[in-house]
């Protein structure tokens, strides 16, 4: 028993749970991600996909296809890549996806965002969109895996095995993937500047120390985390790239602690989810760059206005004002990189979070019930 014990931490590397273990990975996950494939000075990407030049100039639209946490990293590329890119995309839960492709089906590229590559959703998804004559893109972590069997061309995230059934690191590879078939793409088709380029992939190459910066302030974290582990329930909301992480904060929480956890456009509450904030319901808030932190401080503003507390993450240079106000507890962003970016690294307080909210109600982190890593029925 005592070996059996021995060897399970040495697997976690010391870490309680494989779920920690990954959040402290992402750095490294990271560097593997974007290794060999920037070139930030020619302002261009490597992502091995064979996508030819004259294919990406007559894409009329691309589609991402995706479950999960998956999912929320494809909406955040779909951000990106409208910005970047200028084609109309479209991201849809797998499992109610239909493929609607115009008269020249080929000119929809359909992208599968997945882990673990068998997703049952995610394949029939990309099987309807096959039969119907798109060009599919897999986006995954798993070499050999199906969708990569059935997929045109595949795309790697690098991020290594993960173990815990919430995703955490291939979240972050996932959408540094992403930005660069982003770049790749936008660059390809002339749509996105050289300078915009570079600044993109200076900041994707600044990604590892960036998250670095977070974890480094892990233990403040645990304090606010512990502080609310008692709470009814937990908002999490963010404006534009910060809508994503908002969601995807909210599946972390819920799925670890059991904890009722809701993502909302911060521009939502007022909307109906104002009905249930107390001053027992704390709402975590993105007010990062890329996520417009301005507009989401006043609707922090009307949270605050009903008594509830406010955790929020802001960029270094945050905003004054609410870091001046006693409600707010402000967690920064230490290693600042390009507003699109910044969501994501601040998403890493939202992992730290789920995790020590978790953690304190002595949850089984790695194996949460009912819930399996690839869910291979539809
Ligand atoms: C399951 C896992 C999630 C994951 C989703 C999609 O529900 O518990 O963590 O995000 O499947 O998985 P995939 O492998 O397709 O990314």
């Amino acid at each position: 028993e005592q070996l059996e014990y021995e060897a399970d931490a040495a697997e976690k590397s010391g870490y309680d749970h494989y779920m920690l273990k990954e959040i402290h990975e992402q750095p490294r996950a990271l560097r593997q991600t974007i290794s060999g494939r920037i070139d930030a000075d020619a302002g261009t990407v490597d992502i091995e996909v064979d996508l030819p030049a004259e294919y990406i100039d007559s894409i009329e639209e691309i589609q991402i296809v995706a479950c999960g946490t998956s999912n929320y990293a494809g909406r955040y590329a779909a951000e990106l890549l409208e910005s970047v890119v200028d084609v109309r995309t479209t991201v849809e839960v797998a499992s109610e996806y239909e493929f609607d492709g115009g008269r020249d089906p080929w000119r929809t590229l359909v992208v599968a965002v997945t882990q673990s590559g068998e997703t049952a959703d995610t394949l029939s998804a990309i099987r309807r969109a096959k039969r119907a004559g798109a060009r599919t893109l897999a986006v995954t972590n798993t070499l050999g895996s199906t969708i990569v069997r059935e997929t045109d061309d595949s795309v790697f995230i690098r991020a290594g095995p993960e173990i815990g059934v919430a995703a955490t690191k291939t979240f972050a590879s996932q959408v540094a993937t992403l930005t660069l078939l982003a770049v790749h793409v936008g660059r390809a088709r002339g749509s996105l500047s050289y300078g915009w380029a570079r600044e993109l992939l200076e900041s994707v190459r600044k990604l590892p120390n960036a998250v670095q910066g977070v974890l480094d302030r892990e233990d403040r974290v645990r304090e606010v985390a512990r502080e609310y582990a008692d709470s009814d329930a937990f908002f999490f909301v963010g404006r534009k790239l910060g809508h994503p992480v908002a969601l995807e904060g909210a599946l972390k929480l819920k799925e670890i602690s059991y904890d009722h956890a809701e993502g909302f456009a911060a521009g939502e509450l007022k909307h109906g989810p104002l009905a249930l904030v107390t001053e027992d319901t704390p709402v975590l808030a993105l007010l990062t760059d890329g996520s417009r932190p301005t507009e989401t401080l006043n609707n922090v503003k009307e949270v605050q206005a009903r008594g509830a507390p406010v955790i929020g993450a802001a960029t270094a240079d945050g905003d004054g004002e609410a870091a001046a106000d006693s409600t707010y507890l402000d967690v920064e962003l230490p290693v600042p990189v390009t507003g699109a970016l910044e969501p994501l690294v601040a998403n890493v307080y939202w992992q730290l979070f789920a995790y020590h909210v978790a953690d304190e109600k002595g949850r089984p982190i790695d194996r949460p019930r009912n819930l399996a890593k690839s869910v291979t029925v539809e």
